[in-house]
């Protein structure tokens, strides 16, 4: 055996218990209690969490956009991720114009193989799907990446009727399309209207963008996937309309999904009026006390499926852009090192279950964009372990985080409890505040939607 963690307190989404937990070849192999076997490493975890690796299904990792490319590369985003117990990251490839599904996983897969550090995967950030082009989307899923996604704003958004007719072909090829829903046309009529009136503050992102811009698009994004009966997943879902929306077609039984992200439950719109209000400057931004309230609740309710990320760091002096003009702060945030831990943390505290957070953070994830292999402790699956530390206490720094960033919106944030090692397939990757990784151990991972 290669690896034995023994008396930890494990935990699935629907269960906890006392048990060992055997690896070997990267598997997980057998879980009892008192197991007697013989391995080549044997780890204490008594008074301790044995819990799934987290898996972020929303990361930006050296996207340009903004004028500039987000703060962490490959290896910087993958590293962080190990440190916070995070074991498999999606990232979102962007197609060129032109460029068939295929071509933009492998152009992007050869960037990221020789530098991740945990296993990784893509979804496809759509532009293009004109002439044959939308048919090369059933070459991405026999090629292992059955999820797309479309956004609403920025420059590289698509028309509605593409985000129609991708519906459409998503649900002959059994695929997921994923959403950035805010509605462009008043984003912009806000910004001209603020910007000539003077108003540059960060306060102003918000406004321009406030709660029904970005309900109003999810009211019609989730129209559409009801119409063609698609599997719709929201990301980054932060306001109360949006979450109403997404129970009624729940009841209704549509198979409509929503993520939100651990800054819409720490944070509300306050943040804009503070004097690093621009390094908060994300899309959608961040709402007011209703919006926070009505994510929460929908965790609670289940109507909130996963949380992830939506790490998409900048370095100080490109939020600084910003600092008369609000529009020239790259939108973005990072997260990826902190979701595990601040969603245990609320677990820890007894706000949530271990098994709830679980089930956010590993089991639905993997249910959702067919990652077979991960998202629990059970007999087969890959060996992405993480072993938590409930009484460790610890406070987020810059300093004390993985990445290639140079502030952090969870500067000063003390949470209750933190992960102590992280696993991947097997392999210690995070030790007790160090990174024992190695870059281009983490493998691209085929996915099947169920
Ligand atoms: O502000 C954000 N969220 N930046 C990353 C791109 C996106 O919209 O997801
Ligand atoms: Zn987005
Ligand atoms: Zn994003």
């Amino acid at each position: 055996m290669d690896l034995l963690i023994k008396n930890g307190k494990i935990v699935t989404a629907s269960e906890t218990f006392i048990a060992d937990i055997a690896v070997n070849n990267e598997k997980i192999v057998q879980i009892g209690q008192n197991l007697e076997i013989e391995s080549k490493k044997v780890v204490d975890a008594s008074g301790k969490y044995v819990l799934p690796g987290a898996i972020d299904v929303h990361t930006h990792l050296a996207m340009p956009f903004g004028g500039t490319v987000s703060a962490d590369g490959y290896g910087a985003g993958t590293r962080a991720a190990a440190c916070g117990g995070t074991t498999t990251v999606f990232d979102f490839a962007l197609q060129d114009f032109n460029e068939p599904m295929v071509d933009v996983i492998k152009r992007r897969d050869a960037l990221c193989a020789p530098e991740a550090a945990v296993d990784y995967a893509f979804h496809i950030g759509v532009k293009d799907i004109h002439g044959d082009l939308i048919d090369s989307i059933k070459d991405a899923v026999e090629y292992g990446v059955p999820s797309f996604k479309v956004f609403m704003v920025y420059d590289f958004r698509i028309s509605d009727g593409d985000f129609y007719q991708l519906l459409e072909k998503s649900k002959e090829y059994n695929a997921i399309i994923s959403v950035h829903a805010e509605n462009n046309e008043i984003v912009n009529t806000l910004v001209k209207k603020y910007l000539s009136e003077g108003k540059v503050s960060p306060w102003y992102h918000y406004m321009s963008r406030p709660e029904f811009v970005e309900g109003e698009a999810d009211l019609r994004a989730i129209q559409w996937a009801k119409a063609t009966g698609a599997k719709l997943y929201i990301v980054h879902l932060a306001n109360k309309q949006g979450v109403e929306a997404v129970t009624k077609a729940k009841e209704e039984g549509y198979p409509i999904y929503a993520e939100t992200c651990p800054h819409y439950l720490e944070f509300t719109n306050e943040v804009y009026k503070r004097e690093d209000g621009r390094n908060f400057v994300c899309s959608p931004p961040i709402k007011g006390e209703e919006s926070r309230q009505a994510l929460w609740e929908a965790i609670k309710r289940g109507d909130i499926d996963t949380i992830a990320t939506d790490h998409c760091p900048f370095l100080q002096s490109e939020k600084d852009w910003g600092i008369n003009d609000f529009t020239k702060i790259p939108n973005g945030c990072a997260g990826i090192e902190n979701m595990y831990p601040y969603m245990l943390d609320k677990a820890n505290r007894g706000i949530l279950s271990f098994n709830k957070v679980v089930e956010l953070c590993s089991t639905n994830p993997a249910k959702i964009f067919g990652c077979q292999e991960k998202g629990s402790l059970a007999v087969g699956k890959d060996a992405d372990i993480v072993i938590y530390d409930p009484n460790k206490d610890f406070t987020i720094t810059c300093e004390n985080m993985h990445s290639d960033y140079d502030h952090t919106i969870w500067e000063g944030i003390t949470l209750h409890g933190y992960p102590v090692q992280t696993y991947s397939r097997g392999k210690l990757v995070y030790d007790n505040g160090k990174f024992v990784g190695e870059y281009g151990w983490g493998k691209f991972i085929k996915r099947k939607l169920t």
